[in-house]
């Protein structure tokens, strides 16, 4: 049964169709991965997915009966759902072991800098920095460091949140062989323990080595769609790519 579902999913922006008629379905525990030249409506799916964007038309099924057309982003942790962005989004000002916490305590950043974190929290926060190769950075401030540990941390952050399902949006982009390893084993990871991985990616060699179905966009429709390798191989989806 798909975890997540979409059915004529549309959204314009100033005639722009970003996401046109699309109709995908992601499996329960498995890694899902959409694809496609810059501009094809990936980040604008994964938004709307996640209620950061409203919807213009079609629906969002989540669990084969929960429709969205008005979900609020802050309800989407409800549904167990969480993300990270292209754009790689923490709390700048605060250090990195409290961008943790505020996850694992969901109080808003005033509430749990003031609050006195359970040794639950800060067990659980310990267990995802470690596993990020973070945690010797605990006491440094988010804007202090480098690209690559920014997208580990966000990586982390999801880790603490233990949803379900998970949304990556170029989760690998511009890290180095040795962070990209562990992004790549976390998402092995994820999947052992059941979760549903949605995974916005430019790697094809990373596509094909974790994903077990694929969604190739154009223009924000349904170019293709299958098992990484035969799709991979169509000529249409080839040139979709060189065409950029
Ligand atoms: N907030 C926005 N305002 C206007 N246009 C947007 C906005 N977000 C995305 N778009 C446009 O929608 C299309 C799809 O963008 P996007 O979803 O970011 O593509 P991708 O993630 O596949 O690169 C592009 O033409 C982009 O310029
Ligand atoms: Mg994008």
């Amino acid at each position: 049964m798909p975890i997540i579902e979409t059915k004529h999913l549309y959204k314009h922006f100033d005639g722009v169709r970003a996401v046109d008629h699309l109709s995908v379905a992601f499996e329960k525990g498995q890694i899902t991965s959409v694809v496609g030249p810059n501009g094809s409506g990936k980040s604008t799916l994964v938004n709307l997915l996640t209620g950061m964007i409203p919807v213009d038309g079609g629906e969002i099924v989540v669990a084969g009966s929960v429709r969205f057309t008005k979900i609020k982003s802050h309800e989407v942790k409800d549904y167990g759902i969480t993300r990270t962005f292209q754009d790689v989004r923490l709390f700048e000002q605060m250090p990195v072991l409290d961008n943790v916490l505020v996850v694992l305590t969901e109080r808003g950043v005033f509430a749990s800098l003031f609050e006195k974190h359970s040794p639950y929290h800060l067990e659980k926060a310990e267990e995802v920095l470690r596993r990020v190769g973070l945690w010797g950075k605990r006491h440094e401030l988010a804007l202090g460091l480098s690209y690559g540990q920014r997208k580990l941390l966000e990586i982390a952050r999801v880790l603490a949140t233990d949803a379900d399902t998970i949304l990556l949006d170029e989760p690998f982009a511009g890290l180095f062989p040795e962070m990209l390893k562990v992004v790549v084993d976390i998402c092995k990871e994820l999947k052992v323990k059941g979760k549903t991985l949605i995974l916005i990616e430019h790697n094809m060699d990373l596509i094909r080595e974790l994903s077990d179905h694929i969604y190739v966009l154009d223009a924000g429709k349904l170019l293709a769609e299958g098992k990484p390798q035969s799709v991979l191989a169509r000529r249409d989806v080839i040139e979709a790519y060189l065409g950029e």
